[in-house]
C-alpha cells in the first residue's frame, strides 16, 4: 500500500473516530435530557393535577371519581382525601417541577457542542399543541424562559455570536405568551378543570413511601410515554397458526428446589405452609432430563420463571452461576425445539426486596426495573414469549389481602398500593424488554375461570383472585370488592384499552402484545373455594374465556395455564382423569379457534407434579413425581400418551373425543 493512500486511511480512520467520540458523548447526553424530560413532563402533570385539586371546587369531581369504586374502595378514598392538604402537594410539586427544570439546564449540551439546536428542538417538540392542552403549555414555559435566559447569558459571554438555538427557543415563548395573554384568570381555571375531567380518569388510595395517605391519579396523561413501542405484529388466525405453540408450564419456586433466599422460603420455613418446600421436583438438576421429556411428547414450548434471587442473591450482587444456570436451561429449550416462555415474578422474589421496601417503594421498584433490564439483555436472543407477572390479582389478594400466600399480608390498602406498583412496574418492563430485545412479546397471565351466579348464570371476569386460597373469609364481601376494584386498575391502565372494551370494540391493548390466560375450573357463588382436587371442571367455560379475553383485549390469546389435579394421585371423586380433561379443553380451544379466536398456544400445567405453594398434595403434572421421597423419579401418567397424540394429530380427532369423554356427572360438553 502506497504511503499516500495509508495516510488517507489514518486521517480517515482519524475522522470516523472523532465522529464515533462524538456519538458516544452525545448518545447518552440525549438520552439522559430525554430521561430528564420525561420526568419533568410526568411532574408537570402531577402539579397540575394538584394545582387542580386545590381548588375550592374540587371535591365534587373527587367525589364523582370516587364513586366509580366499590363502596369500601370508595370509603378509603374519601377518607384520604379529608386528610389530604392539597396545598402542601402542591408546594412540593412546583419544588419538584423546579428540580428538574434544573437538571435539564445542567444537562443542556454546552455552547460548542454543536448539539444544542437538537436539544432545544427535543424540548419543544415535548410541547403539546391545542387548546385543549393550554394548561400543559403553560407549565413548559418556566422552563423554556429559564433556558433562553441561559442561553442570553452565555451567548453575552462567549466571543463568537451564535444566536441558532435562541432563535429556535425564542418563538415558542412567544406562542405561549400570545395564548395567555388572551386567556383571563376565570378561563384558565375553566381550562384546568377541562384539562383534569378528560386526563385523569380514575383515582385511587395509596400509601406514600412514609406511610401518610396520598392520592394517586391515573389517566390518559401517563400511558402516551410508553405507548408507541415497536411491538413485532403477530401471528394471528384461523385454523391454528402454523407454529402453534404446544408447550407444559411449571415455575422456578414450584419445580427447582435449590434454595435462592425467596419470599416462600421465608414463609414456609416460619411455619406457614403446610409442607416445607424441600427440593421441590428437583428441576434444578433434572431440568435436562425434563425438557426431553416434554420434547419425547413432541412440544415446541416449555414454559417455566425466572428465579430472581437466583440472579441477584444479594441486592445488587449478580450471581454467574445463576445466570448461568438459565442460559442453560434456555439452551436446552432451544437445543430441543422449545420456545421459551419466561415468566419474571411467579409469585416470588428475594427477601432482600421486602426489606428494602418492597414493590410499592421506589427503591423496590427500581430494583426490579434493574433485575428486567438484566434478564432481557442476558437472555433476550434466546426468549421471545415474556411473561411479567404471574396471575397478579390472586398474588395481591392472597399475598396482600388474605396473607395466605407469601408475604403474608393482611392490609388492603398495601394491596392497593401493590396493584399500583404492578402496574407501574408492568409497563416499565414492557418498555425495558422490548427496548433490549427487538423481537420479543410482553405479556402478562391471569387466572380466568366460570362463575356460576346461582340461576343467574355464568360470568367470566379479569380477576377471580382468591380461588386457590380456600379458607371462608375469601368469599368475604371486603375481599370481593377489593378483587373488583384489582380489576379496574388492571383493566383500565394494564391494559390501557383505548376505546373501551367489549365485542364492538376494535382498539387492542397497549402494553400488552397478546394475553396470557390460566384457566382451570368452575366456580359456584357464592360459596368457599376448595382445595385443587375438588375444583369444578368445567371445559365449557374454557371457549367463553378464550372469546372473552380477545374480546377484552384484543390481542392474541395464550393458554398460559390448564391442568388438573388429583389428590396424591388418588382417583378423582368426579370421574375425571387428565386424559379426559386434556382431550375436552383442547377441544373447546379448538372451537375457538375455529370460530375466529387467535389463540397463540397451548401449554399444559403442570410437566411433573411439583411443590403446590405449600403442599405437594395436589398432583398436577404430565409426569408423576413422589416429591417427599426425593428421589423425584419422573413417572408417566397415561396423560402423556394423550397429550402427545394430540400434538401429533394437530389437536383432538374424533376418535380421541370419543375415547376420552367427559365424565357422566359434568352434563353434556357443547
Ligand atoms: C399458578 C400455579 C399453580 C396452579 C395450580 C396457578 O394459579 O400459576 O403456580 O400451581 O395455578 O394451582
Amino acid at each position: 500500500m502506497s504511503i499516500p493512500v495509508c495516510r488517507r486511511m489514518a486521517s480517515c480512520w482519524r475522522f470516523l473516530a472523532v465522529l464515533w467520540i462524538a456519538f458516544c458523548v452525545s448518545a447518552p447526553a440525549f438520552a439522559d435530557i430525554r430521561d430528564a424530560l420525561d420526568r419533568y413532563s410526568d411532574a408537570l402533570r402531577r402539579h397540575l393535577v394538584w394545582q387542580f385539586l386545590s381548588l375550592p371546587t374540587a371535591g365534587s369531581q373527587v367525589e364523582r371519581l370516587v364513586r366509580c369504586h366499590t363502596k369500601t374502595v370508595a370509603d378509603l378514598i374519601r377518607n384520604q382525601w379529608r386528610q389530604t392538604k392539597a396545598s402542601e402537594h402542591l408546594r412540593r410539586s412546583a419544588d419538584e417541577l423546579e428540580r428538574l427544570q434544573t437538571l435539564v439546564l445542567s444537562i443542556f449540551p454546552a455552547p460548542n457542542s454543536g448539539m444544542r439546536d437538537d436539544a432545544a428542538r427535543l424540548i419543544i417538540a415535548r410541547i403539546p399543541e391545542g387548546a385543549g392542552v393550554f394548561p400543559v403549555r403553560r407549565g413548559y414555559l418556566p422552563l423554556l424562559e429559564s433556558l433562553r435566559s441561559r442561553l442570553q447569558h452565555q451567548e453575552a459571554q462567549s466571543e463568537r455570536s451564535d444566536t441558532r438555538t435562541l432563535d429556535l427557543v425564542a418563538p415558542a415563548i412567544a406562542k405561549i405568551r400570545a395564548e395567555c395573554a388572551q386567556i383571563s384568570q376565570a378561563e384558565e381555571v375553566g381550562l384546568l378543570q377541562a384539562w383534569f375531567s378528560r386526563n385523569c380518569v380514575a383515582i385511587e388510595p395509596a400509601l406514600s413511601e412514609s406511610g401518610s395517605p396520598i392520592f394517586v391519579i391515573s389517566g390518559a396523561g401517563t400511558v402516551s410515554k410508553n405507548g408507541n413501542l415497536p411491538g413485532k405484529p403477530l401471528p394471528t388466525g384461523n385454523p391454528i397458526p402454523k407454529k402453534f405453540l404446544w408447550g407444559v408450564s411449571t415455575s422456578s419456586q414450584q419445580w427447582e428446589g435449590k434454595r435462592h433466599g425467596g419470599i416462600w422460603e421465608t414463609f414456609a420455613d416460619a411455619g406457614r405452609t403446610e409442607e416445607k418446600i424441600g427440593r421441590a421436583a428437583n428441576g434444578y438438576e433434572l431440568f435436562e432430563k425434563d425438557l426431553d421429556l416434554a420434547a419425547g411428547m413432541g412440544l415446541n414450548a416449555f414454559r417455566t420463571s425466572i428465579e430472581w434471587g437466583r440472579i441477584e442473591p444479594e441486592q445488587g450482587k449478580i450471581d454467574p452461576e445463576g445466570v448461568k444456570f438459565y442460559h442453560r436451561l434456555f439452551d436446552g429449550m432451544r437445543k430441543r425445539g422449545l420456545e421459551p416462555v419466561v415468566t419474571l415474578v411467579h409469585f416470588t422474589w428475594p427477601q432482600w426486596f421486602e426489606k428494602i421496601g418492597g414493590w410499592d417503594s421506589e427503591a423496590g421498584v427500581r430494583a426490579f426495573c434493574r433485575f428486567v433490564d438484566i434478564v432481557s439483555r442476558e437472555y433476550g436472543s434466546k426468549v421471545d414469549f415474556w411473561l411479567t407477572y404471574n396471575e397478579p390479582p390472586v398474588e395481591i389478594i392472597a399475598g396482600y389481602v388474605l396473607g395466605a400466600s407469601a408475604p403474608g399480608y393482611r392490609n388492603p390498602l398495601k394491596a392497593l398500593a401493590v396493584t399500583r406498583a404492578w402496574i407501574r412496574c408492568h409497563k416499565l418492563a414492557y418498555r425495558i424488554i422490548h427496548e433490549n430485545d427487538t423481537t420479543a412479546y410482553v405479556s402478562w397471565n391471569n387466572y380466568t375461570g366460570t362463575y356460576r351466579l346461582g340461576s343467574l348464570g355464568d360470568i367470566h371476569v379479569l380477576v377471580e383472585g382468591a380461588a386457590n386460597q380456600g379458607g371462608s373469609d375469601a368469599s368475604a364481601a371486603g375481599v370481593l370488592e377489593t378483587l373488583t376494584s384489582v380489576e379496574n386498575q388492571w383493566m383500565k391502565e394494564v391494559a390501557s384499552i383505548e376505546g373501551g372494551r367489549g365485542a364492538g370494540s376494535r382498539s387492542r391493548s397497549k402494553y400488552l402484545d397478546y394475553i396470557g390466560i390460566d384457566y382451570y375450573a368452575l366456580w359456584r357463588l357464592p360459596g368457599g373455594f376448595t382445595k385443587p382436587h375438588l375444583w369444578e371442571i368445567h371445559p365449557e367455560g374454557f371457549y367463553d374465556v378464550i372469546r372473552n379475553y380477545y374480546n377484552w383485549f384484543r390481542v392474541p390469546v395464550l393458554v398460559a395455564e390448564n391442568g388438573m389435579a388429583s389428590c396424591d394421585l388418588a382417583p378423582r371423586q368426579d370421574g375425571w382423569t387428565r386424559e379426559a380433561f386434556l382431550v375436552q379443553h383442547v377441544k373447546q380451544m379448538q372451537r375457538a379457534i375455529r370460530d375466529g379466536y387467535p389463540v397463540l398456544g397451548y401449554i399444559h400445567w403442570s410437566i411433573t407434579d411439583n411443590w403446590e405453594w405449600g403442599s405437594f398434595a395436589p398432583r398436577f403434572g404430565l409426569y408423576s413425581v413422589d416429591c417427599r421421597n426425593e428421589r423425584f423419579e419422573r413417572v408417566p401418567t397415561p396423560s402423556v400418551d394423550v397429550y402427545r397424540a394430540i400434538v401429533r394429530a394437530g389437536g383432538v380427532t374424533p376418535e380421541l373425543e370419543a375415547r376420552y369423554p367427559a365424565p357422566i356427572s359434568s352434563g353434556k360438553a357443547r
